[in-house]
């Protein structure tokens, strides 16, 4: 069954297995959006399922929640889990400080929300998204639907004075109509090349008014657990200073396999 999957497959997979250990009775935890956050949700399941966990995941996307309650996940919302223990996720690109890109799955708004609202935000993913520089990912902007094409000409015009490589815009679509988050805007993907200082972008991009919120996760993310196609992890701690090495059997897990849609 494992020799079907991808080596990134694999690197996610183990991942998301190893940070699922993090999860522990009583928690309240968010839960991510991506392919890989989506093995990190089917772990949690068969652990509910199979060893009796019991934690209460909040979503940070439709598609999240509808996954999450399919393998009998307990789903609840932000507002009633007002505070996290715990959030992981995946990630479009990760530096040397854990600062991210986040939204290629477009769910960027609630995932930062419920990862804010967390004690500890960890990152799942394979060594595909280890940058460093970010900004080679091109940096999803969340807009409000009016007036969209002035907010985008004016965060054009705001990025001739930053430190970026690049400085074409792009609205996202969904086939011939824009891509809709799930609180109903648009998105603008930014293709900067480099980001010289992903702070000041941050802090800028959100003070334009017709900008929501940025794909930037600054001094965010705690641990990022890097999966790799043999089976090793690697976890690192910002706040520690910390890296640890593991090793993953795929064989424990593999009616996890059975089931691949994302
Ligand atoms: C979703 O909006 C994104 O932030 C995802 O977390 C990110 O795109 C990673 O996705 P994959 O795990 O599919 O690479």
């Amino acid at each position: 069954m494992t020799g079907e999957l991808s080596p990134i497959d694999k690197a996610k997979f183990v991942a998301a297995r190893r940070a699922a250990d993090f999860v522990e009775d009583g928690m309240r935890v968010g839960l991510g959006t991506g392919s890989t956050a989506a093995w990190l949700v089917r772990c949690l399941g068969e652990m509910v399922r199979e060893d009796g966990l019991k934690f209460k995941g909040v979503p940070t996307s439709t598609r999240t929640a509808e996954l999450a309650r399919d393998v009998g996940i307990e789903v609840i919302s932000l507002d009633e889990a007002r505070w996290l223990d715990l959030t992981i996720d995946g990630a479009d690109e990760f530096d040397a400080d854990l600062n991210l890109i986040k939204g290629g799955g477009g769910a960027l708004l609630q995932e930062k929300i419920v990862a804010t609202a967390s004690d500890r935000m960890v990152v799942i993913a394979d060594i595909g998204k280890q940058v460093e520089h970010l900004g080679a990912y091109p940096l999803p902007v969340e807009v409000i639907p009016f007036g969209w094409q002035t907010t985008q000409a004016l965060i054009e015009e705001t990025l001739i004075s930053m430190d970026v490589l690049g400085r074409d815009t792009t609205l996202r679509m969904n086939g011939d109509a824009p891509y809709v988050t799930d609180e109903g805007n648009y998105i603008l993907d930014l293709h900067l090349k480099r980001i010289g200082n992903p702070r000041q972008l941050a802090l800028v991009l959100n003070q334009m008014p017709g900008v929501v919120e940025n794909g930037l996760f600054i001094d965010i993310c705690d641990t990022v657990v890097l999966g790799f196609g043999d089976g090793r992890v690697e976890l690192r701690d910002i706040n520690e200073g910390t890296i640890e090495h593991d090793r993953l059997d795929f064989v424990e897990s593999e009616n996890l396999f059975t089931d691949l849609s994302d």
